[in-house]
This record gives structure tokens, sequence and C-alpha cells, in this order.
């Protein structure tokens, strides 16, 4: 796996290594010092006298001096490399992407009017800004191979940027807790080379990819998009209600009507969660997807719980 997939991410790395560097060498150095100081200085017998040495000027201003200037090259060095991480930059094209992270998932929406969730597809090469923003409580949005991360906070913008050096994926974790399935909050960045990406913009698929038939498109979205994390398909209740046998089927809720589950009912629930709640559940949990899927993407989700029947 590359390590340092940013030009950032390699600079970031030289400035932890000088400043590890640094401090293994004076904490090395010092305690040497003291150790032959105890051997060399150790009083070695009672009538041992040692010289009454009153201070050294000269030997004071050297050892404040010094570390003065060490600790002001550190920070020095350090806002430099901050900066170049930190801003986009300056008189250079940048490509700028939305990002959305709810519980438990990013979502992505691109200049092209196009989204993805939990995949965010860039070009090789191009500076890439993100403008995050949260839909419900703060996460963080933490790219390990290029070193940068930055919290996602609700009613608030915050932006990071990168320029992925080689073509490839990488992992996308969320470092913020951010309640029950926290730890499943994660996604992939998947860097396309030129081709790949013209491609990609134009068609929504990778090179080679063929559209899938409305079923498997639907499965497909439903893990992507994370509704899997929530909706069992066995009948198994975790946060939200279970899609077996879910089609068809008239379904309490939490204001005391009923409704039956149909194509209405699910495009409803998902794009304003909030306006009906299948009883027993809680309130809150379901975030929206009003403007992340295409209708097109809506109808093959709606084929694909269609088809989830016990035998
Ligand atoms: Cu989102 Cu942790």
């Amino acid at each position: 796996m590359i390590s340092d997939a940013t030009e950032v991410a390699a600079r970031v790395d030289m400035v932890q290594i000088f400043i590890f560097g640094m401090m293994a060498f004076w904490f090395i150095a010092c305690n040497a010092v003291l150790v032959y100081f105890m051997l060399r200085y150790r009083r070695k017998g009672p009538d041992d006298k040692v010289a009454n040495i009153k201070g050294n000027h000269m030997l004071e201003i050297v050892w404040t001096v010094i570390p003065c200037i060490l600790v002001l090259i550190i920070f020095y060095y350090g806002v430099v490399v901050w900066k170049d991480l930190r801003v986009p930059p300056e008189g250079e094209p940048v490509y700028e992407i939305s990002v959305t992270g709810q519980k438990w998932s990013w979502s992505f929406k691109y200049p092209n009017g196009a989204t993805t969730g939990n995949e965010l597809i860039v070009p090789v090469g191009t500076n890439i800004k993100l403008n995050m923003k949260s839909a419900d409580v703060i996460h963080s949005f933490f790219i390990p191979e290029f070193r940068v991360k930055e919290d996602v906070v609700p009613s608030q913008y915050t932006y990071m940027w990168f320029n992925a050096k080689y073509a490839g994926e990488y992992n996308i974790f969320c470092t913020e807790y951010c309640g029950k399935d926290h730890s499943h909050m994660l996604g992939k960045v998947k860097v396309l080379d030129a081709d790949n990406w013209e491609n990609w913009e134009k068609t929504g698929l990778m090179l080679g990819e063929e559209i899938l038939p409305p079923l498997e498109n639907g499965e497909k979205l439903f893990v992507k998009r994370g509704c899997k994390g929530c909706h069992s398909i066995d009948g198994v209740k975790l946060v939200g209600p279970t899609m077996l046998d879910a089609y068809g089927r008239s379904a309490a809720f939490d204001d005391g009507q009923s409704y039956t589950i149909d194509d209405n009912y699910i495009v409803e629930s998902i794009k304003y969660p909030e306006r009906h709640i299948v009883a027993g559940y809680p309130r809150g949990q379901m975030p929206s997807f009003d403007g992340q899927l295409s209708d097109s993407e809506l109808s093959d989700i709606i084929t694909y719980i269609k088809s989830i029947k016990s035998e």
C-alpha cells in the first residue's frame, strides 16, 4: 500500500520524522551526559570534597539559546507544511465536491449533479476541495494515506483539500464517535486515471462497467448507500424495520395511523423519513436522502425491496 499518496503527505511525514529525530537525539545525548557525570563525579570516599561552583553565565546562555532556536525551527517548519496541507494552491483550478456526513454514511455531490454514497470518486493529479457538512451529529472525515482529517459539524461548513498522486483505492474513516454504528461508518476514495474519470463523469460508470438491471442495481445501492446497516433483509430487527416481506404489508405508524408500504411510501420514507415512523422504532435515526438519489436509483431500490420475500 502507498503510504504517502499526496505530495503534502510526504512533507507531513518529514515534519514528524524531523521532530521525532531531534527529540530522540537530545533525549539520548542528555541521558548519556547524565550517566557520565554520575559515574565521573560520584563520591569516592569520606574525605572526597567537591569544588564549590557558583555558576557559569556562558553555559546558561548557550543551553537557553540553542533550544530556543530549535523550537523556532520546529514552529516554522510546522507552520509552512500546515499551510500547504490546509490551503489549496493559489491560482490553480480546484474541483469542488460537497460532502455530507450522516449517521452512518457519507454522501458526495459532484459539480455535474451526480451523487455517490460512501464512495468518493476523484480524478488523479487534480486539486480536490471537499466542502463538508453534517446532517446530524459531529463526524470526522479521515483519509490516512492523504494525511488529511477534518471534523464535519452540523450547521457549519468545513473543508479540506488534497491532490492524489496515484490512481487507486484509499480508505475513509469516521474518526469522531457518532453513535452506535460509528465503527461501521467507512468509505473509499476511488482515484481514477484521466480516461476512466472522463468516462465516469459522463456516464456515471467506470470503464468496462455495464449498466446493471434494476434489481441488481437496487441491491448494490441498498448496500452502498448504507441502507443495509439499519434495515436487515432476513427479518432481524436492527435500528430500523427489516425489509423482509416489508413491501405490500400494512404497518402501524407512531401517529396512530396505518399505511400500506408501497412505492410512494418507500420514496417518502427515504426522502422525508420523519413524516411517518413505523410504531416501535425511534425517531431521528433515519437520515434524509432527499436530493441524494436520482429517480431511477429510487425506482431500482424499490424493485430490490419488492424482491426481499420469504420463501
Ligand atoms: Cu460518524 Cu463516527
